[in-house]
């Protein structure tokens, strides 16, 4: 049962925090949160505004409803700074950058790299992305059966690689990425939940391998920035920017300061994009209507030929297909927020540094948002369906000033790299196909196995676009399921 924390004097409506159950003495819920997080989390979502858990021995607080969390995000965001479990297991990893800074610097810091991110900055990029699509589903052979996360991951860690640090001589760094990040990212959720130092100091395999892989990942960084300082070539990449980008006193970055924004583009850009792109493969290896409906918006766009940006806003349906993806398995599963003042919330005052998180995992799944929430339906974000209320309770990239910088960017991306790979490939379900939603600091789909089975086209005269000419060459391609 959930004990209600009943302040005297306080109504039934603002009785709006309850106690989780089954704290532990000392450890408190960490075990709980460890064995099955998405479990323990969502089973405290329906009832009361703000559940209080304890880390160890330390209180935070897990914000339940979107209203509640817009208005930490948003509405009030002056009286709430990054902070709390997650951003401190992450701070060893991530340093002082744009992700984790405090915000006394996020708006320098944010203003000194928006460029980088401008729509048409990135749409100069769109055909490295898709080119890295192109070349890993380039590698795969008929009936192969592939491990999706680690394919995904490839094609991320190519396009970060190559957008952030195109130099030949950066490419030791995208080669210690691909083999690091793994590691990094896995041992860094046990930082956010165990919330001792000790256990991550003793001379254990793991935490020698996280270590390791630290450095290795750092060192990198570390001669890739001094690389691009002692030339001067012209570069249109992030690291050429973050070398040379000036604020208005005309101050740059040093290297410090570029190490920990590498290291955030590098965690927050790969990870992210590569689990996103691996749970919409799993949920159309599961749904083959759905995959139908998209190779068919493909073949009539793009009669067979590489996908540009430009095509994109002619596939509504495989933006619905991502979108409606990235609602269910958010690849950010939890964030966190400290009060920096005396903050009201869940019915009860409580102090500047408290520690609030929220899980867009579990806020996605509000049925009174998103009806039969377990349901994957890429119609449901429909202009006609998807409503406001929808709309404001969709956080995968966050909201408000700490919003994803990199939203657009990895939509494009993504974007690209699933219509690259529908157009030639389906996947299919292999292995024992039991794929479980696992926690690192992204939302990993463990045991994502799929079997790729080429696409057979042949030329169609007639087919959509292809017949007008308006979008590709007169004689059109449409795509024929049956395998060869
Ligand atoms: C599907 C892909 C992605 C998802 C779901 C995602 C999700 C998020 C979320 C939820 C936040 C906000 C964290 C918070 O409020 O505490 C965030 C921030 C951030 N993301 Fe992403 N991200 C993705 C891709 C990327 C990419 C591709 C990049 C860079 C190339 C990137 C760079 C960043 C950075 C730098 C921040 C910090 C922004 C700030 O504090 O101003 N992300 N991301």
């Amino acid at each position: 049962m959930t004990a209600r924390l009943r302040a005297t004097g306080t109504t039934a409506k603002e009785q709006e925090t309850v106690r989780a159950p089954g704290a532990v003495p000392l450890a408190g819920h960490t075990l709980r949160l460890l064995r099955d997080p998405l479990g323990f989390l969502l089973a405290q979502h329906g009832g009361a505004e703000s559940v209080e858990l304890r880390l160890g021995p330390r209180p935070v607080y897990l914000l339940t409803r979107t209203e509640t969390v817009r208005r930490v995000l948003v509405t009030d965001q002056r009286h709430y700074d990054k902070g709390g479990p997650i951003i401190e297991g992450a701070r060893p990893l991530f340093g002082d950058g744009l992700g984790t800074c405090p915000r006394s610097e996020h708006r320098r810091q944010r203003s000194l790299l928006q460029p980088a991110f401008h729509s048409a900055r990135i749409a100069c990029y769109s055909p490295v992305m898709q080119a890295c699509a192109e070349e890993v589903a380039g590698s795969w052979q008929d009936g192969q059966t592939l491990d999706m996360g680690r394919e995904m991951h490839r094609i991320a860690a190519r396009v970060i690689g190559r957008t952030l640090a195109s130099d030949p001589g950066a490419s030791r760094l995208v080669r210690d990425l691909e083999e690091s990040l793994p590691t990094l990212m896995s041992h860094g959720f046990l930082r956010v939940v165990v919330p001792w130092s000790l256990p991550h100091e003793l001379p254990l395999p793991a935490n020698r391998r996280y270590r390791r892989a630290r450095s290795t990942v750092r060192a990198s960084i570390h001669d890739a920035i001094a690389a691009y300082r002692r030339s001067d070539a012209p570069r249109t990449d992030l690291l050429g920017h973050l070398v040379t980008v000036r604020d208005e006193h005309g101050a740059g970055l040093d290297d410090r300061e570029i190490h920990d924004q590498i290291m955030v583009m590098l965690i927050a850009g790969i990870e992210t994009t590569a689990t996103a792109l691996g749970w919409t493969f799993h949920l159309l290896g599961q749904s083959p209507d759905v995959e139908r409906q998209v190779t068919t918006e493909l073949d009539t766009e793009l009669c067979g030929r590489s996908p540009t940006v430009e095509d994109l806003p002619r596939l509504p349906y495989l933006t619905r297909v991502f979108t409606e993806a990235l609602r269910l398995y958010p690849t950010v599963p939890m964030l966190s927020r400290v009060a920096t003042t005396e903050v009201a919330l869940g019915g009860r005052t409580l102090p500047a540094g408290t520690e609030f998180f929220f899980s867009p995992y579990c806020l996605h799944r509000d049925p009174d948002v998103f009806p039969e929430p377990e349901r994957f339906d890429p119609d449901r974000w429909l202009p006609e369906r998807a409503g406001p209320e929808q709309r404001r309770g969709f956080i995968p990239w966050g909201a408000g000033a700490r919003k994803c910088i990199g939203d657009t960017f990895s939509l494009i991306e993504a974007s690209l790299a699933l219509a690259t790979i529908l157009r030639d490939w389906r996947l299919r379900p292999a292995g024992t196909g039991r794929v479980t939603p696992t926690v690192r600091f992204s939302l990993h789909p463990s045991g994502l196995r799929m079997m790729a089975e080429r696409r057979a086209t042949r030329p169609v005269r007639g087919a959509g676009n292809c017949a007008t000419g308006h979008n590709g060459p007169a004689v059109a391609h449409a795509a024929q399921d049956a395998p060869q």
